[in-house]
């Protein structure tokens, strides 16, 4: 068997730099794992590669990270092709509009963001109509602070709402994904992310899998990982800022 080639030139002075601060991050995760008495295989980073090119992240899949994600459907369908030879793993982590299903399902092995019901449903129609007995992996996002600016169910609401998730043939709900509300302070946000885990705790004890917890970003991964996420997504402190987006429809640009 041949080994899989990387589809792009890839810069090796970029590679290095970027797959070094990856690396260097995996080992923070892994030491705040350990600080907040956990396992340091207990949290996956997450790449987030919204608006970075393939090259980009080509080079930072360089060393040998394989977890990324998109927040747009469309940047997933015309990345994917450009980065098949590196073998990553695509999570879907941004709104998802009905029409933008079919350019995620088989390609992202986890959804992060189902907040509907009806979402779920068109998830897993597409899951099944690509395959029989097709499943796809899912987290439900909470709103955790009830913005009315931020995608996500409201916290009340989530779950029953993770319970007729769990019962669409299609789907596996596996946990909750949430943005909590901008603090001044990243320890400000450890409140948030205790009232995600303590959500995910209550679902379970009804006997909903709610065992993953995509939380904490560039500024707060370590409060997020002290309040027990298990997945964690990482976009600036990896890549740099980012340009700012011309305004979308489909809200994708909110952050
Ligand atoms: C849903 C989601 N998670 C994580 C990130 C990464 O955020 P940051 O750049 O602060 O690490 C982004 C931004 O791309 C995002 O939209």
């Amino acid at each position: 068997m041949t080994e899989p080639r990387p589809a792009l030139p890839i810069d090796p002075a970029e590679a290095a730099a970027l797959s070094a601060a990856v690396a260097a991050l995996r080992g923070q995760l892994q030491a705040e794992a350990v600080a907040a008495g956990r396992s340091p295989e207990a949290v996956r980073l997450l790449l987030a590669t919204k608006t970075q090119p393939a090259a980009r992240i080509a080079a930072a899949l360089s060393g040998g990270h394989r977890l990324i994600g998109e927040n747009r459907a469309q940047e997933l369908r015309d990345k994917a092709p450009a980065l098949a030879g590196l073998a990553p793993e695509w999570h879907f982590i941004g709104p998802l509009q009905k029409n933008k299903i079919k350019y995620v399902v088989g390609t992202a092995t986890l959804i992060h963001s189902v907040d509907s019901l009806e979402l779920g449903a068109a998830i897993a129609a597409e899951a099944q109509r690509r395959a029989p007995g097709g499943v796809q992996d899912v987290l439900l996002q909470v709103n955790i602070g009830r913005e009315p600016t931020k995608a996500g169910a409201p916290p009340e609401a989530c779950l029953a709402l993770a319970a007729a998730l769990s019962a669409l043939p299609g789907l596996r709900l596996r946990g909750l994904m949430a943005i909590p509300p901008e603090e001044a302070a990243p320890a400000a946000a450890r409140a948030w992310f205790d009232a995600v885990a303590a959500l995910a705790a209550a679902g379970r004890a009804q006997g909903l899998a709610l065992t993953e917890l995509s939380m904490g970003m560039s500024g707060d991964h370590a409060q997020a990982i002290a309040a027990g996420a298990t997945l964690v997504r990482v976009g600036t402190a990896i890549f740099g800022a980012r340009a700012p987006f011309p305004a979308v429809a489909d809200g994708a640009a909110r952050r």
